[in-house]
């Protein structure tokens, strides 16, 4: 459903994405694992439209992302749910208001109905009756899961993720892994998650693609993963020091 060709980006000389190639089935979960700094989060903003490939293609749905008119973008953007890495929640919004806003933006639905799909957002997150508060008087688990509720607000086709548990406890974490295979067991979305969390990656993964220096360097089911001897993905899984990946360059 998403399928990505060749994607380039370089900031201020430094090459982040090289040539990039991914195909994100549809209705299955991909996790991408990868060091940090390796254009993992670039890479979501590409699929986003918020930043422009310097070359190569994003096609959804057969329509080059990278080519849509900033109205055609934003009516691709209502099939897309996203958690940013930072959460992203407007600041001078209640949670309530930060949740509610796609609905208000994209549906026609009353003010009840608006509360109605809040709370029930907030209730499968594990944050009942937090409506009222404002991100900054959130914890940082809280905006996490404040940011993942909105992303699942509307049932949309695509989700993505950039690493939705980082930060949170263990057991909140194995919780919002079950939420999102939940999630998207129900509504078959196409869902991209980008992952530190290694457990987490195995269990909610149909496919796993590891990206290193800007380019995937492995892809497949998380049994070829565990199985591989690829020097890169064997260093990464085990978080061994030794290996090609050099963390301190
Ligand atoms: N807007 C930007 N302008 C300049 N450089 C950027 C920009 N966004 C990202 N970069 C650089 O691109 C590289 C990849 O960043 P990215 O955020 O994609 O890493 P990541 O793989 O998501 O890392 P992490 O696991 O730490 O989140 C980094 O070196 C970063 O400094
Ligand atoms: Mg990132």
């Amino acid at each position: 459903m998403i399928e990505i060709h060749s994607l380039c980006k370089t900031f201020k000389g430094q090459k982040v994405l090289d040539n990039l190639d991914l195909v994100i089935p549809e209705g299955r979960i991909t996790v991408i694992i990868g060091p940090t700094g390796t254009g993992k989060s670039v890479l979501m903003k590409h699929i986003m439209g918020l930043i422009k490939p310097e070359c190569g293609e994003i096609i959804y749905d057969g329509r080059n992302i990278s080519t849509l008119s900033d109205k055609e973008l934003d009516e691709v953007r209502k099939h897309f749910g996203v958690c940013f890495q930072d959460a992203a929640l407007f600041d001078s919004m209640s949670v309530g208001e930060n949740i509610g806003f796609p609905f208000a933006m994209h549906t026609k639905l009353s003010r009840e109905q608006i509360s109605h799909e809040v709370a029930e957002l907030l209730r499968e997150v594990g944050l009942s009756g937090i409506e009222a508060k404002m991100p900054s008087q959130l914890s940082g688990g809280m905006r996490k899961r404040v940011g993942l509720a909105r992303a699942l607000a509307m049932n949309p086709k695509v989700l993505l993720f950039d690493e939705p548990t980082t930060g949170l406890d263990p057991v909140m974490t194995s919780a919002i892994n079950a939420l999102i295979r939940q999630v998207q067991a129900k509504s078959r979305a196409t869902c991209l998650v980008i992952s530190h969390d290694i457990q987490g990656a195995f269990a909610l993964a149909d496919h796993m693609a590891m990206i290193f220096d800007g380019r995937i360097v492995f892809e497949g089911t998380p049994e070829e993963f565990q199985q591989t001897q690829d020097p890169l993905v064997r260093q990464f899984l085990e978080g061994r020091l030794e290996g090609p990946i050099n963390p301190i360059q």
